[in-house]
């Protein structure tokens, strides 16, 4: 019997982990510079607040979670994203009594959907994401979207494409959801199973439906941005003006509508345009969710944001051929030869480490030869070999591998050799 990791997962291997922490740091330095501060939520929540918060008629509740009943009777479902949670703990943790507002969240970790498997699309795969809960001020939707870009920008991405769009309130979308009705209705024989029954409950997913997607209704469908009511529409000219300050180019797309049941006003995603990029090229996606805050039990809260997946952004940085700069520098190998020696690399080892350089030795006995030559492969930037002379002499040759230079330096002096050169 053998196994393999279930489909739409995967390992991440050391010789990827190391890329990965490239970027969780920037998502880090990026959070501090932006001042999102962390939280963490449980992997899963009871399913009622992805029915109520994501929307009962997404594909995310209808085909892609992950539900099962625990011990206690009780239905609980792995997260499929992270903003029902974050809004729940806002609620639950009474951050809008805080006097700060916008409360302005951040969190990474896995999330789960039963997508089929493709390229960028995955069933477990880990978002990064941000949520600014308690202002409806159109400056604090150009900071997430500028926060996003950002990110991209700092990873060394350069083709990319911004696409916005204003859902409006809830005066716009009943009279656009009366218009889709009036145009869908007569033909809604030809969709699918699934369009005719979201003709009623939500005529708005039927844009949205991937197996309908060429049907001749689809192109002349009536567009939101028509029915947008006067503050809807001076909301969006102003989230507008604001990236036009901060000189992100955008294109508006009336088409975009995304797959979640929560936004209003603002939506956004960031695509990759790089050529060699797969079929899916949405790396980011968000948008303002005013009234999510009051559906999960709140106050009248109105909130926006933003989530990516890690997985996506890498395979971006493939498609451009952008390599990340890595920080895994082996800064000294201790090459062991004897058993007196070896207690003495032992302690040198520690020592090094203890001031920040990073090092590595021998464990496993071996001859002097096989362990230079792994020195090499590890790219290690010095190696000593200790041997007894150099216990003797409490001094050791630190060979430069680069320049194969040797200088002799006093075990005393050595962490200040290696920390000053
Ligand atoms: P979403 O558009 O469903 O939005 O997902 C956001 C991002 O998660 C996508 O753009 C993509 O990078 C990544 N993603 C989604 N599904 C997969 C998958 N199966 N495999 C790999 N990556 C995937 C949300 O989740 C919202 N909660 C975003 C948000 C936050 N809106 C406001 N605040």
């Amino acid at each position: 019997m053998s196994f393999k990791v279930p489909r739409g997962t995967q390992d991440i291997l050391p010789d990827q982990s190391e890329k990965w922490q490239q970027v969780e740091k920037v998502l880090r330095d990026l959070s501090h510079v932006y001042r999102y501060k962390e939280i963490r939520t449980p992997i899963f929540e009871s399913t009622e607040l992805f029915q109520r918060g994501v929307g009962d008629t997404t594909d995310i509740v209808q085909k892609e979670m992950y539900t099962f009943t625990d011990r206690g009777g009780r239905s609980l479902t792995l997260r499929p994203e992270g903003t029902a949670a974050a809004v729940r703990a806002y609620v639950e943790h009474k951050m809008f009594g805080q006097p700060d507002q916008p409360v302005k969240l951040s969190y990474i970790g896995p999330m789960f959907r039963y997508e089929r498997q493709q390229a960028g699309r995955y069933r477990q795969f880990v978002q990064f994401g941000v949520e600014a809960i308690g202002s409806a001020d159109p400056a604090i939707d150009a900071e997430v979207i500028s926060f996003a870009m950002d990110i991209y920008k700092k990873v060394g991405l350069k083709d990319l494409k911004l696409v916005i769009n204003s859902l409006g309130d809830k005066e716009t979308r009943d009279a656009h959801r009366t218009a889709l009705i009036n145009h869908f209705e007569p033909s809604i024989g030809e969709f699918c199973s699934d369009c005719q029954k979201r003709l009623e409950k939500n005529p708005l997913r039927i844009l949205d439906c991937k197996v309908d997607r060429e049907h001749p209704l689809m192109a002349n469908a009536p567009a939101l941005t028509d029915y947008l009511t006067e503050y809807s529409a001076e909301y969006f000219t102003k989230v507008k003006d604001y990236l036009d300050r901060l000189g992100i180019p955008y294109e508006v797309d009336p088409n975009l509508v995304r797959g979640l049941d929560y936004y209003n006003h603002t939506a956004f995603e960031i695509m990759s345009t790089a050529s060699g990029f797969g079929a899916i090229t949405t790396l980011c996606g968000g948008g303002r969710y005013n009234g999510l805050v009051e559906d999960i039990g709140g106050p009248d809260a109105p909130g926006i944001g933003f989530a990516l997946s890690i997985e996506r952004l890498l395979l971006a940085l493939e498609a451009e051929g952008v390599a990340l700069q890595e920080d895994d520098q082996l800064d000294m190998y201790v090459v062991v030869m004897g058993e007196a020696a070896k207690a003495k690399a032992v302690e040198l080892v520690s020592t090094f480490r203890a001031n920040g350089i990073s090092a590595d030795m021998d464990y496993a006995d071996r001859k002097m030869k096989a362990q230079m030559k792994t020195a090499d492969r590890q790219g290690a930037k010095y190696v000593i070999v200790l041997g007894e002379t150099e216990l003797e002499e409490q001094a050791v040759n630190v060979k430069e591998m680069e320049t194969g230079t040797q200088e002799k330096v006093a075990f005393a002096e050595l962490v200040n050799f290696v920390l000053q050169k």
